[in-house]
């Protein structure tokens, strides 16, 4: 893994392809206001409110960098805080950090998140000024395992077999990349690694029988892009991650725990920056005529409305030399566009992948 930043002697998740400015203070109360995006937590739908009624909270998430998320990110940096042992009362509410025994919130929870982030405002500033929200969703790799699997699927059609090079552009950690090291269950059937500690199950909606998921092309190369990738190896990058899921969603946490022990065993090449640029450096090294799969997940939804012309292009470049497929999971469905430039959406999946379905007709 290479950090440019780091080695310009950037403050530790800096990339220098973000701008840093605050964030509009009135569109970051409003961001606020919305704390029924906090559906399984009600902690932060608690804190939601906390934070929308007090001009000083709300001149702290300010902070956050442009175009990152400030719920994501406030709340983000108070749990890394306390997941890296403050000694407060905060923490008392927090099932992340005391389980079964934490307090369920109450009248003294916004005293205490005052207080707390008073006490820690240059911490939670410098926090929000360097990290990015970047969460890595495990269960995601079964969205990619879909995807190659109706690759796989379209090169048989057309005749054409042989192993893929494989780029997933913000990647992150690599959790979702990894995905020939989990193992899945869904719709009563078992695929990959049964013996994994990463498990992996989805609710199949439909009466088709499920895809076989262990028929996959094989993968000639497998690498991760992202602005600022992290590592498993990395204790604070770690504990950014851990600190990003909601307090308690204490399996998801577990998963994330798993999946980043088995990607620290398993290292993968990952290249720094912007996909913008770096997708041609992937591409450069491919030899011609051989097929590539660009994927990518939750991630240009992320890239500003403005930007996402030169990100889609820098994609379809990468088919020049040879063809290209492309899976997206960006909110609706599993798109797979295929190497004539058509666009299907074979399975509909949420978010999270914690259901598929074959689309009507398809599948
Ligand atoms: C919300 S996270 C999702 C991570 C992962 N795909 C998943 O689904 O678990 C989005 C990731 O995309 C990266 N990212 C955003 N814009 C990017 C760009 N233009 N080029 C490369 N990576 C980018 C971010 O740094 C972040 O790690």
């Amino acid at each position: 893994v290479s950090h440019p930043d780091r080695a310009a002697g950037l403050p530790r998740g800096a990339p220098s392809a973000i701008i840093n400015d605050m964030q509009p203070e009135a569109e970051v109360r409003a961001a606020f206001t919305e704390p029924e995006a906090f559906w399984s937590s009600p902690l932060y739908r608690r804190l939601s409110k906390v934070v929308a009624e007090d001009p000083q909270l709300v001149r702290l998430a300010a902070h956050t960098r442009a175009g990152q998320v400030p719920t994501f990110a406030l709340f983000g940096a108070v749990q890394y805080l306390l997941l890296a042992g403050c000694d407060d009362p905060l923490a008392g509410y927090y099932p992340s950090i005391r389980g079964d025994r934490a307090r369920p919130p109450d009248h003294e929870l916004a005293d205490h998140f005052r207080q707390f982030t008073r006490r820690h405002r240059p911490e939670l500033i410098q926090l929000l000024t360097t990290r990015l929200v970047q969460t890595n969703q495990v269960q995601r790799a079964l969205g990619l395992r879909l995807g190659l699997h109706v690759v796989g699927r379209d090169q048989a059609d057309r005749g054409r077999a042989g192993a893929v090079h494989l780029l997933e552009i913000g990647t992150s950690a690599g959790l979702v990349l990894r995905q020939a090291a989990y193992g899945y269950h869904l719709g009563g059937c078992r695929f990959g690694r049964p013996d994994s500690p990463v498990q992996l199950r989805a609710e199949w909606r439909s009466a088709e029988p499920v895809p076989d998921l262990d028929q996959l092309p094989d993968l000639a190369s497998t690498t991760g892009l992202d602005l600022n990738p992290l590592s498993a190896d990395d204790p604070e990058d770690r504990r950014w991650l851990e600190a990003l899921v909601w307090p308690e969603d204490r399996a998801k946490a577990l998963l994330l725990d798993a999946a980043l022990d088995l990607a620290a065993e398993l290292p993968l090449p990952i290249l720094a920056g912007d996909a913008q640029h770096r997708c041609a450096d992937w591409a450069a090294d491919l030899p011609d005529g051989q097929t590539r799969v660009v994927f990518h997940c939750a991630t240009r939804m992320h890239v500003p409305g403005r930007h996402r012309p030169a990100f889609d292009q820098a994609i379809a470049d990468v088919g020049r030399r040879g063809p290209l497929y492309r899976i997206a999971i960006e909110g609706a469905g599993l798109v797979v566009i295929d190497p004539d430039g058509v666009a299907r959406t074979p399975y509909d999946v949420n978010g999270h992948l914690e259901w598929v379905a074959p689309a009507a007709g398809l599948g």
